[in-house]
């Protein structure tokens, strides 16, 4: 198309540089896997109990083979899975908090798929297949980015997200819940859908981002919260692994909190639903589903915003 000059403006928008300008730009976390389960041609996929239902979508798609495995309190895999040579392991960098852990696998497992959905700033490593769900962490509709070696040419429409921004648009204008049924609606529209290339509307949006300045604020939030909370935290990581988390991970084995967070108005998401369903309630991934709130760290809130989280959890243990 034949650059138009002059005339009326678009959406204002910074265009600098994604954070990852090198990598394949898809529509979907789940797509991305779909793609290097397609281009790998693996036969089984292991995969952690302790994840979201829409990871199986690409793998009920193929009619791959797949079993589930445990993890620990550490998030970790109970065992070390040594998949066979038409297999993959995957793992998920939960809450972007293990990123040491998964590098130290990668020097002892092959076929290792590196699920970095929520941990957008973990760099890929070289030789591993990985991917990035870009709306888990950025006001975008769609995006995801994919990590793969020798990856063949295909084919993909591309992906059109400004007809399913209004959730975006009404959360900046009127808050929320004004926006919350669009939300749903773009979540539902992505379901099932195919691999596509991701939105120009997206691409424009992750090249106007301040990276550095996201990634120091969700470190500072971080780890007010951790300062303040990790004594009451049933989960423990260490300092050298926050790196620009999602969220911060605060299990209690009270589920009243999470109405009294919703109530005061701090919402935090559970990890997730399908859990509760899928597994007995005295399995680990059953109590994580039901007991960690992910309270939200990220670049939209500041140390005022945490000292309001950890009043409440404060005063609700108190009662
Ligand atoms: C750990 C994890 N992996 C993958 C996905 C799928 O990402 P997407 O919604 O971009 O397909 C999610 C979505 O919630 C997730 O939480």
């Amino acid at each position: 198309m034949t650059r138009v000059i002059g005339g009326y403006f678009e959406l204002e928008n910074r265009f600098e540089s994604e954070y990852y300008p090198n990598l394949i730009r898809l529509n979907t976390g789940r797509n991305c896997l779909e793609y290097i389960l397609r281009t790998k041609a693996y036969k089984k996929i292991y995969l952690p109990e302790y994840s979201c239902d829409t990871l199986i979508e690409p793998i009920l798609k193929l009619d791959i083979e797949f079993e589930k495995y445990p993890i620990n309190m550490n998030l970790e895999p109970e065992k070390i899975i040594y998949p066979k040579q038409d297999e993959a392991f995957l793992v998920i960098n939960y809450f972007g908090l293990k990123g040491r852990y998964v590098n130290s696998l990668t020097s002892r497992v092959n076929n290792l798929i590196i699920n970095n959905s929520q941990a957008f700033f973990e760099a890929p490593i070289k030789g591993f297949d990985t991917f990035y769900s870009a709306r888990k962490f950025f006001g975008v509709a769609d995006g995801a980015y994919l990590h793969t070696e020798d990856a063949p040419e295909m084919d993909f429409k591309q992906e059109v997200s400004w007809k399913r921004s209004e959730h975006l648009l009404r959360r900046l204008e009127n808050g929320a819940n004004d926006g919350y049924k669009a939300y749903k609606r773009n979540e539902e529209y992505l379901s099932g859908k195919e691999i596509k290339l991701m939105s120009d509307l997206s691409y424009r949006i992750l090249s106007g981002i301040d990276y550095s300045a996201v990634k120091s604020r969700r470190n500072r939030n971080f780890k007010y919260l951790h300062l303040k909370l990790k004594g009451l935290n049933g989960i423990s990581f260490s300092d050298w692994d926050i790196d620009g988390p999602m969220v911060y991970p605060f299990y209690l084995e009270n589920d009243d909190l999470r109405k009294e967070l919703i109530l005061k108005k701090v919402y935090v998401a559970r990890y997730w639903p399908n859990v509760l369903q899928n597994i007995d309630e005295d399995k680990q991934e059953y109590k994580l589903a039901k007991f960690l709130f992910p309270l939200p760290v990220d670049q939209r809130y500041g140390l005022l915003d945490m000292d309001k989280i950890c009043k409440l959890i404060t005063s609700f243990l108190k009662r």
